[in-house]
């Protein structure tokens, strides 16, 4: 597997949560564009809902994708407050976050359903960007590896070799988010290896060399290389750091 990092592309994708109005995310894009003009990563960004379309016009013509941060698993319907895939596409989205920790810790999303928004969003043509990612109590049980297992198992259920080549995989230790602690590279590294040894198991070793897996937690300037030069992590998911031009700019080019 050692061979295979230089093959994968490199995306750096910037998650908002709930911040930044429409003025404020225009804004944003337009500052940014100038400073990643030699970037060779992806970029990503997911706004709120209510900016994606003004964020999609204002990185027209750029290689910058916009997307979102979730999105239910059905089509339309009676589900208040909910927002569904054609809608995210017709506002220009490319891309879906799914399975973020904050939304299975505050909104009760489990695997399970999870699984249904992949399989849709899949079916839609929005790529996906599949959280994973174990808590503090099962990081200091060592019980890293059985959640991720878990996790990938049961939210990637049921999906084809050929759809997973298009999806993408964060790992996010919830311990790390938004705390200031990041993990390590070199447990970071460690966790991602095992994520491609599964992968490896349920959809075989072509799968797990072509996939792209992510790493999130307290992502920042300053600790972006380390994570980076590890040879089973081709990027970066970052709240925090990418609400600022400068520090998300600075991300972009590590
Ligand atoms: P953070 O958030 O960079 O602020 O820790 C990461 C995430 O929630 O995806």
């Amino acid at each position: 597997m050692t061979k295979v990092k230089g093959t994968r592309p490199c995306a750096i994708v910037g998650n908002w949560k709930m911040h930044k109005t429409i003025d404020d995310a225009v804004q944003f894009a337009r500052a940014l564009l100038p400073l990643i003009q030699k970037a060779s990563s992806l970029t990503y960004i997911a706004p709120p809902f209510t900016a994606i379309q003004a964020m999609v016009a204002a990185f027209k013509d750029s290689l910058v994708r916009v997307g979102a941060q979730n999105m239910n698993d059905a089509t339309e319907g009676a589900f208040t407050g909910e927002i569904a895939a054609p809608m995210l596409k017709e506002v220009g989205a490319q891309f879906v976050i799914l399975g973020h920790s904050e939304r299975r810790l505050f909104f009760g999303e489990d695997n399970a359903f999870i699984n249904r928004k992949v399989v849709k969003a899949l079916s839609e043509s929005l790529q996906p960007i599949v959280c994973i990612g174990e808590t503090l109590e099962e990081y200091e049980a060592g019980e890293t590896r059985q959640r991720l297992k878990c996790q990938l198992e049961e939210s990637l259920a049921g999906i084809s070799p050929e759809s997973l080549s298009s999806l993408v995989l964060a790992y996010e230790p919830i311990w790390a988010i938004g705390t200031g602690i990041t993990a390590t590279p070199g447990q970071a590294q460690e966790a991602h290896h095992y994520c491609r040894e599964v992968l490896a198991e349920l959809w075989g070793q072509t799968i797990a060399d072509q996939t792209m897996i992510l790493y999130g937690g307290s992502v920042r300037p300053d600790n972006t290389r380390a994570l980076l030069d590890q040879e089973d992590i081709d990027g970066v998911l970052v709240g925090g750091a990418s609400l600022s031009v400068n520090s998300f700019a600075q991300i972009i080019n590590a």
